[in-house]
């Protein structure tokens, strides 16, 4: 049987959404590692409001979901910098056993095409330096590392537009 997939835009705002995504990312987090990944600011044990209040109540935040066959397998937030001109790409997940199939990579076109609409002129994210396959994502998605200090926690960017 075919998969159908779908990306859809969620929002926390939306009680409905709120539901629906407090038990998927419960479930998602129940993995300590997969947490500590996705947001090194979130400690063990997961707690929604803590994930709400950290990272989407303040400013302009997107986010996606991409379903296959209705369930929800795959997550990626944007946060919009206007007075930057600049997308920030935080809580990129996708289930364990629906990775390798291209789906963090159509979460990312999609968050890019939303930027390019709003006249964004460049894509930015955090990644820890020893997440390999991240690092592979972004670097075959045209991302480049920035200067930084912290060894750790690196900065990529991606240029959308000429400013
Ligand atoms: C990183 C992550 C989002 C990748 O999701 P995914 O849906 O499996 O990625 P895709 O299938 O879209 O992969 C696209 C490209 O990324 C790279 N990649 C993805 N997973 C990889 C892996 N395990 N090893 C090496 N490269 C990998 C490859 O270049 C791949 O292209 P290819 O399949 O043509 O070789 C997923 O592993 C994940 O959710 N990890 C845990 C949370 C996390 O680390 N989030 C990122 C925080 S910065």
């Amino acid at each position: 049987m075919s998969e159908n997939i779908t990306i859809t835009k969620v929002s926390y705002s939306k009680q409905r959404d709120r539901k629906v995504l407090q038990s998927c990312l419960k479930n998602w987090f129940s993995d300590p590692k997969a947490l500590n990944l996705t947001d090194p600011r979130m400690s063990y044990p997961f707690r929604f409001e803590k994930w709400v209040k950290l990272s989407y109540s303040e400013g302009e935040k997107k986010t996606w979901v991409l379903r296959t066959n209705e369930w929800i397998v795959a997550y990626l937030s944007l946060s919009f910098v206007p007075e930057e001109n600049r997308g920030h790409l935080f809580h990129l997940y996708v289930d364990r056993e629906h990775r390798k199939r291209g789906y963090a990579r159509k979460l990312i076109h999609q968050a890019e095409s939303w930027a390019k609409d709003r006249n964004c002129t460049h894509l930015t994210l955090r990644v820890f330096s020893g997440n390999e396959p991240a690092i592979k994502l972004y670097n075959s998605l045209g991302f480049e590392l920035l200067p930084r200090k912290e060894k750790n926690n690196l900065a990529m960017a991606k240029t959308l537009l000429d400013s």
